[in-house]
């Protein structure tokens, strides 16, 4: 499969993307893999005709307001986010009319129509950075409250007012497994993505998103680590810890993110036969694409 994909590239003039929640073997066949953060601000500068968007919905959806001029394949486009659709636009209008001085932010994992209703997107991993540049005083952080709960904590100077959505899949991280774990292994150093629940998140030594925990890992001078992700980004720690002696320890329940466990290589490789799967912006991609170019504006 590899040399058809790779031969497929090359007639198609495309270029993988991947994230690291995707199976192994997806991250394998892709030319970039990275998280939400990396692959938006690589994406843009990308000039090839394809551009194989291996991830969830929205990640081809950004990819191409990005970039609009190649064509975005997404390979699995029932690979949908729950969380991406997590808030009303009635909510956000009725604390727009509350405040005066308030900005709308909106992490990248939301449909394009939600990022049309604010006033700058965040990642991950750059988030409590984004938020801190603002001048606003009052923050409204959609859709995820627990990412929007970290920033809350990190930036105390700012008035965050949280709205109810969440990822089901790091929701499902209970305290009592991380204890455990925590038991087992009482050197090991505990790594958690901000989208985990409060009470997991207190558990943490280390917050970061999916590249940042994989860094931390990679470079730092612990030998164990208890990582609080999907479990997608053992790939990558595999990969750039070869030769060192360490160890990752996920919770006994493993985290899989049910939609990006759907983009299957054998469906870059359909995208790439096919051509199906092209992305098609709705009519607020204009509005919706300013707030994530400002992301980039704020997080360079
Ligand atoms: P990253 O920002 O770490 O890529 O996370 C994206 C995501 O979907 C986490 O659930
Ligand atoms: Fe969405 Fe959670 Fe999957 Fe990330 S891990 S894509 S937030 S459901």
């Amino acid at each position: 499969m590899a040399a058809q994909v790779e031969e497929l590239k090359r007639q198609h003039d495309a270029v993988v993307l991947a994230h690291y929640y995707v199976p192994a073997a997806t991250q394998a066949l892709a030319d970039h893999v990275g998280d939400s953060f990396y692959l938006a601000r690589l994406a843009r500068t990308l000039d090839c005709k394809t551009i194989v968007l291996a991830g969830v919905s929205f990640m081809a959806e950004a990819v191409k307001m990005l970039n609009p001029s190649r064509t975005v394949l997404n390979p699995e486009p029932r690979a949908n986010c729950p969380m991406a659709h997590m808030v009303r636009k009635a909510d956000v209008d009725a604390v727009r009319e509350r405040y005066d001085d308030l900005a709308v932010v909106c992490y990248v994992n939301s449909t394009a129509q939600i990022k049309s209703w604010s006033d700058v997107c965040v990642t991950s991993s750059n988030a409590v950075k984004v938020v801190g540049e603002l001048p606003q005083h009052n923050i409204l952080f959609i859709p995820d409250m627990n990412l929007g709960r970290y920033v809350r904590e990190q930036l105390p100077q700012k008035n965050v007012i949280l709205n109810r959505g969440y990822c089901p899949t790091h929701q499902r991280i209970i305290p009592q497994e991380v204890e455990q774990l925590e038991l087992e292994h009482p050197e090991a150093e505990v790594c958690a993505h901000p989208e985990c629940s409060e009470e997991v998140l207190r558990e943490a030594d280390f917050v970061g998103s999916t590249k940042q925990i994989i860094e931390h890992i990679a470079n730092g001078d612990g030998r164990e680590y208890i990582v609080l992700t999907v479990v997608g980004v053992a790939a990558e720690i595999t990969r750039l810890t070869e030769g060192q002696d360490k160890r990752v320890y996920f919770p006994a329940t493993p985290p899989i993110c049910p939609n990006m466990a759907m983009v299957g290589p054998e469906k870059v490789l359909r995208a790439l036969q096919t051509g199906e799967g092209e992305v098609e912006l709705p009519d607020c991609a204009d509005r919706a694409a300013a707030p994530l170019e400002r992301m980039l504006e704020l997080a360079a």
